[in-house]
């Protein structure tokens, strides 16, 4: 949350790029800005070639001019360091900035996001350039966060790279030893006798595709290190910047569900969190609401900064579905609901070339307010305007928490068999999704998180577990909570080795069992979950599990297994660990998860209904409780108590039926019972 004292409302603006336009333009931005209720823009992410037209030429007259204008206009400044896209004069003279790809070729200048991480050079550049900025603005009394860089990501694989690779390995494991244990180098003859020996893993080495290695080890390592490297990146300009201004909240866009760099590292480094919200047009509102929700985590339920969204249409998308009517101010307040404290967009006003002509923005190429996506804009600014700092800093509750692990994600879908159709964030969606439409609330955990104010943790395909974990479980599940993992998990330790000894390798205990095996089949081969005398279909992963100790609740339908356990929960301690032993239906998990949740009393915020979303954030003896229509009817909703809605003032008695109509939200105050 962007939390420095003379912000009393949810902001509202975005990225805003005056240096793409002629000066008489400016003004008249100023005026849109207005009429639209605009309070922030986030300035300066793309413009090092023009602040720094040689390697010992500034020139900052044209930002100094938008700072002025910006400031006279009375708007906030989420203030951009501006390295994200490195000056062409700098590669011609430097070009160990420019990455080598996947496949060994050497980059050339263009596109953006593409300086290597290790390059001296690029370290060099970027931190003056933030210290430049720093020094020059830090007086503005506007400027309400840093915004470094931007979206870091992407992996290089450059010899500096590979060097620094060694390093960072040597950093890791000591001796070299220690590294062919961990790699398990014995295999196919890899074993290391000097640290210059290693090489990147690329298509020239280990990997025959971008997630198909030979070697996972070197691999896993290699994507912490890359993840590594940009995050030392970020944290030299940061440091920079808080030398000249200790109190201005530093942040940088990330990008919710995204594989390359391990987030929940990174966040410790963030002061506060924001993220850019661009779901594709097939993304159900829980898909996008489980992204809202890993970003909020990341920070312990800090409320986090919606950073960028498209206020209509992407430009990169195969088919850039325009968002309909209403949908603008469903996917903004969405975001509120999670626990975002501000709206804002990329971008203020569309480019006339290049490939982001085609985006959405505030101000079209039309160049007036006389627009469907102004008015809609507007009224989104208006109503922040009516909220005031009601939500401001409020956080949501939650007893259901998801583990959530990077490392788990890359190794997972490194790991050669059983199957290549697994996706970590598929199937964590697949549960999350259940929760999400029963309205009850969901955290993310990481692995070295607090476990102990959740009733239920929910742990899916968590093949690698890591030192302390098992046992953080056991501790969790034996103090009276509900633990469930499932399938393809407690395979590997933190160095994807197997744990031997019987699958789920540290997690047996807990959860009573051993799987001896695990069948994989193509995609349509379905089995069956035999439960109750009812039958649910499963797919992809099918495991074989022998009892020890826990109770079978299901068997399978089919195959030379039928009849064995399928689901099994196994009584530890005060608590119960239950196992799922394959990918069930969506039915399956409905029914299971839910009876889960009534028999530890977590309860639905509001009675579930189709297409309805709802989310609760509470504040000072109030829950805000959003309402979010997302299907393409009106819909009926009640509540048990009275409740004021916010944006209307109306006070609703209690049992009132209140309608809402396709695509609106509401945002209802309940006091909270003492
Ligand atoms: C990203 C970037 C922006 C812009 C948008 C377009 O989020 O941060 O600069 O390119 O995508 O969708
Ligand atoms: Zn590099």
């Amino acid at each position: 949350m962007i939390e420095v004292e003379n912000v009393n409302k949810i902001l509202f603006g975005g990225d805003y790029n005056p240096e793409q336009w002629p000066r008489e333009i400016w003004e008249e931005d100023m005026r849109l800005f207005k009429k639209a209720n605009v309070d922030i823009v986030t300035l300066n992410v793309f413009s090092w070639a023009s602040l720094q037209p040689s390697e010992n030429v500034y020139d900052f007259s044209k930002l100094d001019e938008i700072m002025e204008l910006v400031h006279a206009n009375g708007l906030k400044v989420c203030l951009a360091t501006a390295t994200a896209a490195h000056p062409a004069w700098m590669v011609k003279k430097y070009p160990d900035i420019l990455r080598t790809n996947f496949d060994g070729s050497k980059r050339k200048f263009g596109g953006r996001h593409n300086s290597c991480p290790n390059s001296l050079n690029y370290q060099k550049f970027s931190t003056r350039m933030a210290e430049q900025i720093a020094n020059r603005y830090q007086g503005f009394d506007n400027i309400v966060a840093w915004h470094v860089s931007n979206e870091y990501g992407e992996t290089c694989y450059c010899e500096n790279c590979e060097k620094a690779f060694r390093v960072w390995l040597q950093d890791k494991y000591q001796t070299i030893a220690e590294l062919n244990r961990a790699w398990n180098t014995a295999f196919w003859g890899h074993t290391f006798y000097d640290w210059d020996e290693i090489v990147s893993p690329t298509l020239l080495s280990e990997h025959f595709a971008e997630n198909r290695t030979m070697f996972q080890g070197i691999s896993l390592d290699y994507k912490r290190f890359n993840s590594d490297s940009l995050l030392k990146c970020y944290e030299m300009e940061r440091d920079v910047l808080r030398k000249f201004t200790p109190d201005l909240p530093i942040t940088t866009n990330m990008m919710g569900f995204y594989k390359t760099l391990d987030y929940q590292k990174w966040a410790k480094q963030l002061d506060f969190i924001s993220w850019d919200n661009y779901p594709s047009p097939q993304d159900t509102y829980s898909r996008v609401a489980m992204s809202h929700d890993l970003m909020r985590s990341l920070k312990g339920g800090k409320p986090f900064s919606l950073m960028e969204q498209t206020p209509s249409v992407t430009n990169w998308q195969p088919y850039n579905a325009l968002k309909r009517p209403g949908v603008n101010r469903l996917h903004s307040l969405q975001a509120v609901a999670h626990g975002s404290d501000t709206v804002m967009y990329f971008q203020m006003r569309r480019s006339i070339g290049a490939c982001e002509k085609m985006h959405g923005a505030l101000i079209d190429h039309a160049g007036h307010e006389n627009t469907r996506v102004f008015r809609e804009c507007s009224q989104i600014g208006e109503e922040l305007v009516r909220l005031e700092d009601k939500i401001i800093g409020s956080y949501k509750q939650s007893k259901v928490a998801i583990l959530f692990d990077w490392d788990n994600w890359w190794a997972a879908e490194f790991c050669a068999g059983p199957t290549v159709d697994l996706s970590y964030v598929k199937q964590i969606e697949k549960y999350y999704e259940i929760f999400s439409e029963a309205n009850i609330s969901v955290d993310f955990l990481a692995v070295d998180d607090e476990f102990d104010k959740y009733e239920l943790i929910i742990a899916p395909n968590l093949y690698m577990v890591k030192p302390q974990v098992a046992q953080k479980l056991e501790q969790f599940t034996a103090s009276g909570k509900t633990f469930v993992t499932t399938v393809f998990s407690g395979i590997v330790d933190e160095n994807d080795l197997v744990k031997t000894g019987g699958y789920p390798g540290e997690l047996r205990q807990l959860l009573g069992i051993w799987v001896e095996e695990t069948d994989a089949l193509p995609p349509d081969v379905y089995n069956e979950i035999q439960q109750n005398g009812k039958t649910y279909a499963s797919e992809l992963l099918w495991d074989i599990i022998h009892p020890e100790g826990a109770e079978v609740v299901a068997t399978h339908g089919k195959e030379f297994y039928a009849g064995m356990p399928v689901v099994t929960k196994n009584q530890f301690g005060q608590g119960q660990a239950w196992y799922i032993g394959t990918v069930p239906e969506k039915a399956y998990l409905e029914m299971q998860l839910l009876e889960i949740c009534d028999e530890l009393g977590i309860e639905s915020i509001l009675k579930p209904q189709e297409n309805i979303e709802v989310s609760c954030r509470i504040k000072e003896g109030s829950e805000y409780i959003f309402v979010l229509n997302h299907g393409d009817g009106a819909a009926t909703i009640q509540f048990d108590d009275e409740v004021m809605e916010l944006l209307s003032g109306v006070v609703h008695a209690e049992k009132a039926e209140i309608c809402m109509v396709a695509k609106d939200v509401m945002i209802f105050e309940r006091k909270l019972r003492a």
